[in-house]
């Protein structure tokens, strides 16, 4: 990693993007951190230069046609597009599979999977050009388990591992990496809302006996954006105090 190395971060407002947007941002590469609001985006502005780092945040809706043009068009305008992409955006709207309606079983697909191929295709030219780069997909724990209410999640997350392994097979001649970074259970929005029987119940199924944090997930996303982990391609790293051993 290096000052010529440009981050784009997606899904960097909040949880564990806003982690791997200022650990990267510390490493010294330029981050660009997305929101799905303008405001939203211009609050990760105005961290980066509280923290006196140099990054930006630019809006960004996955879930619209034209939205991952815009943003690539953003960059192409001021830093150039990325060097390092970390596909983090994400939605989990829990329901059973008896209930689920089509537009949320679409819906979490389309964020979560199709928006992530979507984005990576745009973003390769540069790494393909400089024969270099990293692309990190974060993934889940319940990809690789499955979870009762979460047929759609599950599906979508065990579909971009599988994006993950393919395309690093695609890509690994240009040397540039794809890897998917699998979170446990993560202290964020997403997971604040679980009633505290179920939080309880997942917390005994933790060897280490706690929810991770998102710094826990950034710190294997900064990992492996090192010059130093460049042998590692096409993995699943699973983050998550050991609740599932792969
Ligand atoms: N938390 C966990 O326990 C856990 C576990 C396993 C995997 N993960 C995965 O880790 C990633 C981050 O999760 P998190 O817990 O940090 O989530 P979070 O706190 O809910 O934050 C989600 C982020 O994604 C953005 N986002 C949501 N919908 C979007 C859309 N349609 N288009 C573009 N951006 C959108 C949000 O932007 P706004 O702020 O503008 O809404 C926000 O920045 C997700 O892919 C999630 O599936 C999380």
């Amino acid at each position: 990693m290096s000052n010529t190395d440009v981050a784009l971060v997606t899904g960097a407002s909040r949880g564990i993007g806003r982690a791997i947007a200022a650990g990267l941002a510390r490493s010294g590469v330029q981050v660009v951190g997305t929101a799905t609001s303008a405001a939203g985006a211009e609050a990760i502005s105005a961290w980066f230069r509280e923290q006196g780092l140099g990054g930006r945040g630019v809006p960004y809706e996955a879930a619209i046609a034209g939205g991952a043009e815009a943003l690539v068009a953003e960059l192409e305008g001021k830093e150039g597009l990325p060097t390092i992409l970390v596909n983090n955006a994400g939605i989990a709207k829990d329901g059973l599979v008896l209930r689920l309606k089509p537009e949320e079983w679409d819906q979490t697909l389309n964020i979560n999977l199709s928006a992530v191929f979507r984005l990576t295709k745009l973003c390769l030219k540069r790494m393909l050009k400089e024969r270099r780069g990293r692309i990190i997909n974060i993934s889940s724990i319940i990809g690789s388990i499955g979870n009762a209410g979460q047929t759609h999640y599950s599906a979508a997350k065990a579909g971009l591992d599988g994006f993950t392994r393919a395309l690093a097979r695609e890509l690994a001649g240009r040397n540039i990496t794809v890897n998917a970074v699998a979170p446990g259970f993560i202290e964020t929005d997403m997971t604040q809302s679980l009633p505290e029987e179920v939080r309880r119940s997942y917390q005994a199924q933790i060897p280490l006996g706690r929810f991770g944090s998102a710094e826990d997930v950034a710190n294997m996303v900064i990992f492996l954006s090192q010059d130093a982990t460049g042998y590692v391609t096409g993995q699943t790293l699973h983050v998550n105090g050991g609740m599932y051993m792969g």
